[in-house]
């Protein structure tokens, strides 16, 4: 008989204390006035951003001197390091942030050669924490965590997200946006790919999908929602990574449906196409 490698639990420990520090540090803060920075034309960054990742590399150099960090506002390395990677996203859902809109959160996956071992999601605003462990399922705040049954698109309330290049590109992401409008019950977009992520695994969204998301956004919510029984990939249906830029998690049901109608956008936009 085989059993699955154990996982170190302080590791998750770690996770934890980790995002719902951040927590405390993104409401103590949350609509009081902050410097807000812009890293492109829609793209911001916050003092607090800055703040909360400070936070979170100080933790790990004390507990786990040799592991690496990648995280939005200092970076890491640029491909998957051999050994312990922490991927962190300090805030998800800045713009909401910056603009007094209570969806956001703090999100941490610790990679191994690239695969998630561990991930916690931590929303301060509802005292909801995510978290999920590989082989070890997926929770929200203790208990255990389970995606819907939804079946058809007409039955499912899908979610998505905009890149920060939108302006250069609105036809493509509003055009496969209207392709699920006019298929599915309803189509949500919250401004934080994690949050998304875990409400599909929460089973209070049955799919998720967005292109050119960084490691941060999705490494952590991928493991939970994965471990909650869903199905993750990128978008065309190869196995995801969180290196991949892009997703599509759902409750595995729905999955190839989700996948046609990708596919069949995609077409239509470049009709020559044979991938
Ligand atoms: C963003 C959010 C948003 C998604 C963007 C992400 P940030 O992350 O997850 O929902 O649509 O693609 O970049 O900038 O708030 O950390
Ligand atoms: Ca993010
Ligand atoms: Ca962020």
């Amino acid at each position: 008989m085989t059993s699955a490698p154990l996982i170190d639990p302080l590791l998750l420990t770690t996770a934890i204390e980790a995002v719902v520090r951040a927590g405390d540090i993104q409401l103590a803060r949350f609509g009081r006035a902050m410097r807000v920075d812009k890293k492109g034309t829609i793209d911001l960054v916050t003092e607090v951003d800055l703040e909360v990742e400070r936070m979170f590399r100080a933790l790990i150099a004390e507990r786990y001197p040799d592991h690496q960090v990648l995280a939005e506002e200092m970076g890491g390395s640029a491909t998957v390091p051999p050994g312990p990677c922490w991927v962190f996203d300090p805030i998800d859902g800045t713009t909401n942030y910056a603009h007094g809109l209570p969806i956001f959160c703090a999100s941490v996956a610790l990679e191994v050669n690239g695969a998630a071992q561990v991930a916690a999601i931590f929303d301060p605003n509802r005292k909801e924490l995510f978290t999920a462990e590989l082989g070890g399922g997926a929770f929200l705040n203790g208990r255990p965590l389970r995606v819907s049954s939804a079946e058809t698109l007409v039955d499912a309330m899908l979610v998505t997200g905009f890149p920060y290049d939108i302006h250069s590109r609105v036809e493509d992401i509003v055009g496969l946006f209207g392709a699920f409008v006019g298929r599915a019950r309803a189509v949500r977009r919250l401004g934080s790919a994690a949050i998304d992520l875990c409400y599909v695994a929460a089973g209070r969204l049955d799919g998720f999908w967005e292109a050119d998301l960084k490691p941060w956004d999705i490494a952590g919510g991928a493991l939970i929602v994965s471990e909650a029984g869903g199905r993750v990939t990128n978008m065309t249906g190869a196995p995801f990574t969180s290196r991949g830029k892009h997703v599509l998690a759902t409750n595995g049901v729905i999955h190839d449906a989700m996948l046609h109608v990708i596919d069949e956008f995609r077409r239509s936009r470049a009709p020559n196409r044979t991938d």
